[in-house]
């Protein structure tokens, strides 16, 4: 059987990563100026997908450079992130375990004692160290990646998804001017750091109060455009012998807002219940499917929300835009105008909308059609 041409879930490689070639360049450009760089998008727009490509590229092009990827998304606490951090950039920059032990040794000296290796399938290292003790010292950990790169004369590249994370920890501000006072030293290595959650990175990154402030470089990651979006729809059906015409590739991105995860589910519905040539009654019918499918979800994340955020949205998807006017304010029963703000705040941090100037967007395009079609 022919794998399936389209995926979604996970970070795509491959055949099934499309576009990106400029940021790609503009990335691969910055890994080997070592130039820090911060990306930013809402979820499931293909910020991993991206870096993972990037990544993947400039490693077979160049043995110098290691890449270290991490995830942060389950790292409650400064604890835990040293270990993450520690583990993610020994298991990067060696290929043997022999060599992330000999490594672990040299750099970790202090810590030593208490590590210990188990040399299975995976080479797990396991650090016996109570981690709160060395919140008051993490400088080996923290300029670990610059002491390999420079003792193994390589650079290292420490991609960290899901940065937004650090927001949660106790005393964030603390630990993000230990990371920045370590990290703008070392000359071998370059920081991505990478999330959704726009308004807190931007805060992170964009204030002048913050220890971020000017770490690198700063790139809003755009969704994939609609004509990109076809053209490789049509390629994928058409590498698995069978069809669909530019014009209905094109209706099916622009049916999930081309939102990069839902064109990759929606393409795959489509694909599936096609036998030969796909068509729009297929693409409508699979949308729904999806909308069914996730309904259950969207009915829960309402049940999660005030009624006055529900009227907000409501006024959102009707395309009101003046909504501290006092007549958008009583006809959703949106409350007094300071209640707006705290509204807005909420949806926000919960990644339901994203504002941008005068713009308001309900994110998920499947949600947004959920409420139009079945809640509303
Ligand atoms: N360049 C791309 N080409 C094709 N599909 C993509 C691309 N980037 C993302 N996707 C789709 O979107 C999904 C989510 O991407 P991901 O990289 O996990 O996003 P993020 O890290 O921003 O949450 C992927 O599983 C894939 O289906
Ligand atoms: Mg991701």
């Amino acid at each position: 059987m022919k794998r399936m041409p389209f995926i979604f879930g996970k970070s795509t490689n491959f055949e099934n990563f499309t576009d990106r070639e400029e940021e790609a360049l503009r990335l691969i450009q910055s890994f080997k100026s070592l130039i820090n760089t911060t990306i930013i998008s809402p979820r499931r727009w293909g910020k991993t997908s991206l870096v993972e490509n990037t990544a993947n590229r400039i490693m077979a092009e160049n043995s110098k450079i290691k890449v270290c990827l991490l995830d942060i998304f389950n790292v409650r606490s400064e604890a835990e992130f040293y270990e993450h951090f520690a583990k993610g950039v020994l298991k990067a920059t060696a290929s043997k375990w022999e060599e992330m032990a000999a490594n672990a040794k040299e750099f970790l000296s202090q810590l030593v004692p208490k590590i210990s290796f188990s040399p299975d399938s995976q080479a797990e290292i396991s650090f016996g160290i109570a981690w709160e003790d060395l919140q008051k010292s993490p400088d080996d950990i923290l300029n670990l990646a610059e002491n390999i790169a420079k003792s193994k004369k390589i650079n290292v590249i420490v991609c960290i998804d899901e940065f937004q994370s650090i927001g949660d920890f106790s005393d964030s501000l603390a630990f993000q001017r230990k990371l920045r006072s370590h990290w703008q030293h070392h000359h071998n290595v370059a920081y991505c750091l990478y999330g959704s959650k726009r308004h807190m990175l931007l805060d992170i990154f964009s204030n002048v109060a913050m220890p971020f402030y000017k770490f690198g470089d700063v790139m809003f990651l755009q969704k994939i455009s609609n004509d990109v979006w076809g053209g490789f729809i049509r390629k994928r059906f058409e590498d698995t012998d069978k069809k669909i015409s530019l014009e209905q590739a094109e209706y099916l991105a622009q049916l999930v807002d081309n939102h990069p995860y839902y064109v990759q589910q929606l393409a795959q519905q489509a694909w599936l219940r096609t036998k030969t040539s796909c068509s729009k009654a297929i693409i409508d019918d699979s949308l729904q499917g999806i909308k069914n499918q996730l309904s259950l979800l969207f009915v829960g994340q309402v049940e999660e929300m005030s009624t006055t955020q529900i009227n907000f949205l409501k006024a959102v998807l009707n395309g009101e835009t003046s909504f501290s006017s006092q007549e958008v304010l009583k006809n959703y029963r949106l409350g007094t105008s300071a209640n707006l703000k705290k509204i807005k705040a909420a949806l926000l941090s919960k990644e339901i909308i994203d504002i941008q100037g005068k713009k308001i967007e309900v994110l998920d395009p499947i949600f947004k059609l959920w409420l139009m079609e079945d809640y509303f």
